[in-house]
């Protein structure tokens, strides 16, 4: 075996409710795919997981279905999550192969015991020997460089597809943090109910995603948009389209908006007063596919006073990060979440 076959064994996996990311020990990332998987209905046999199954989302016929394995971060449907770990992984044989000596996943910080067992048992399923677990706020502030051993604090935001992650980060801990399953997936929700509760236009899921990702926003924008929709009106069972302004969806999507700004202000609330002190200067760090909501730095600076960031490449900031503590398990020690065995 050669030395970087042996590096080669080690992984990195943000397995998160929207996308998953891979890392390889001495390749960096190497695999974003979508977290979903498509199933023959009647034999249950897998037949595509990542994008190819996303390609086959609410496109699917009635042979097919398509599974989503995690809701708000954690693993909702087990077998379906250890078939998308196994799948994805397969898919990177390219980069590696033989087994897996070591994987570090992260997950979110308000996980149960036994969601971390769940996870911890298909991470083992998929054949990896040592497993370590990472918060994703943490990993996600490992990713975009913070000092999270310095005894500052410093605030994370990681909105993901499933769940919103708040934490102070000092010392390698969590001081405090607020995790909430409202994020893109909930947002995406919204523009969809907007359209068929105001005009009764049924609009595909990958529809809303769009519209949000061009047009949605969270402050006044310098130049509203326009963007065009197209689907199905629910009266006259006739495909539609029409367009639609960045003013009205920013009101369609107020309420996510609003729950997550309300859980940063909570979080902040229970932070110990020195660190306070320190994330006045320091501000918030945003990550997460949510991160790019335009106007979402800004809504968030209005309300708290606060400086507010987008990280650096927000959407892979937490497999960078388990990456790092991947390549550097001893110095991250400390940043390792203590599972018990059950
Ligand atoms: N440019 C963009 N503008 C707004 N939203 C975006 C943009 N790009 C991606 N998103 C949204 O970000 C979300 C996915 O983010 P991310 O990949 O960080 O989530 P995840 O890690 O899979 O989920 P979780 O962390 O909750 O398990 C999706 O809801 C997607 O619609
Ligand atoms: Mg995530």
């Amino acid at each position: 075996m050669g030395f970087l076959d042996f590096f080669s064994k080690d992984v990195a996996i943000d397995l998160g409710t929207a996308n998953t990311l891979i890392f390889i020990r001495g390749k960096g990332i190497v695999l974003n795919e979508p977290s979903i998987v498509a199933l023959d209905r009647n034999s249950r046999k897998v037949v595509a997981i990542g994008s190819e199954a996303r390609q086959m989302h609410e496109k699917t016929h009635r042979d097919i279905i398509t599974i989503k394995p995690l809701g708000g971060g954690v693993i909702a449907d087990y077998e379906a999550a250890e078939e998308l770990i196994r799948g994805l992984i397969k898919k990177t044989q390219k980069d590696f192969s033989g087994s897996i000596r070591r994987m570090v996943i992260g997950i979110p910080s308000g996980i149960t015991e036994v969601e971390k067992r769940a996870v911890r048992d298909s991470a083992e399923h998929v054949g990896a020997k040592e497993v370590y677990l990472v918060a994703e706020p943490m990993a996600a502030a490992i990713g975009i460089g913070l000092d999270v051993e310095a005894p500052f604090g410093n605030m994370i935001v990681d909105i993901g597809g499933g769940t919103t992650e708040i934490a102070v980060i000092s010392l390698s801990g969590l001081a405090a943090g607020e995790s909430i399953r409202v994020a893109g997936t909930e947002i995406t929700n919204a523009i969809l109910q907007h359209f068929r509760k105001t005009y009764n236009l049924a609009i595909g899921e990958r529809t809303a995603e769009e519209i949000k990702i061009k047009i949605g926003s969270a402050y006044e924008l310098e130049e509203e948009l326009i963007a065009t929709v197209k689907g199905r009106n629910l009266v006259t069972s006739l495909p539609e389209q029409r367009d639609v302004s960045s003013p009205e969806i920013r009101e369609a999507i107020a309420e996510p908006i609003g729950q997550i700004v309300n859980a940063v202000r909570r979080c902040l609330e229970t932070t110990p007063p020195e660190l306070s002190a320190d994330i006045l200067d320091r501000g918030i760090l945003l990550t997460g596919g949510g991160a790019l909501i335009k106007g979402l730095d800004k809504r968030l600076s209005d309300e708290t006073k606060l400086p507010v960031h987008v990280g650096e490449d927000p959407l892979t900031a937490v497999v960078r990060g388990t990456g790092k503590v991947l390549e550097n398990l001893e110095k991250y020690q400390k940043v390792l979440m203590q599972t018990k065995r059950i």
